[in-house]
């Protein structure tokens, strides 16, 4: 599979991706480009620290069709067949949902459909859960929303704060990332 990850910001879960990639956990796969939609995203350098193609591509104020039109031919040109979310805090458009068919899948930090969008861990712990943790799913034009492919569910403990529970979450929505890409790469494989 020839991949793309989207990220915003620190790029952690893009990192596990590339490594998996590169060690060979994720076998017959490449991750041809990465995509920022932030000049400043830490996750750029770590990427092309990684060897990975890597480009900005900004907003600038157009619509958000003109600014996923300029990503979908980027991606296009590289035959990508498989694009994941990481960190990427925007919505798709239907025209990028159209261009990648079951081809766009996202992690989220909660156990969806419970706890999308933002300040996630907060909630969660102002609802005294006793327990949370992380989704891979495919990508509709709905926020944090399609058909889950794979979820981890991770205790919340006395005394978590967001931070403490964002942290032992994550631990996990790295090696979740990758069993579902393998996942998918088994079945692609089968057809
Ligand atoms: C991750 O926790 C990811 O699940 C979350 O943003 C963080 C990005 O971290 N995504 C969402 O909340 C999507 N709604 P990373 O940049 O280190 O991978």
């Amino acid at each position: 599979m020839k991949i793309g990850i989207l990220i915003s910001g620190r790029g952690s879960n893009m990192a596990a991706i590339i490594e998996a990639v590169q060690r060979g956990e994720i076998a017959d796969s490449e991750v041809a480009l990465v995509v920022s939609d932030k000049p400043a995203a830490a996750g750029l350098a770590r990427s092309r620290a990684k060897g990975v193609e890597t480009l900005v591509i900004e907003r600038r104020g157009r619509s958000r069709e003109e600014h996923d039109a300029e990503i979908i031919s980027e991606l296009k040109k590289r035959d990508v067949d498989l694009i994941c979310l990481a960190g990427y805090m925007r919505l798709l458009s239907a025209s990028f949902i159209r261009a990648f068919p079951n081809k766009v899948i996202n992690i989220h930090p909660s156990l969806l459909p419970a706890y999308p969008g933002l300040n996630t861990h907060e909630r969660v712990l102002a609802a005294g859960e006793r327990s949370s943790g992380c989704t891979v799913h495919y990508v509709d034009e709905e926020l944090d929303h399609g058909p889950v492919i794979l979820q981890k569910e991770v205790p919340v403990l006395p005394g978590d704060s967001p931070e403490t529970l964002a942290a032992r979450i994550l631990q996990q929505e790295h090696w979740l990332y990758v069993e579902a890409i393998k996942l998918l790469e088994t079945e692609r494989n089968k057809k």
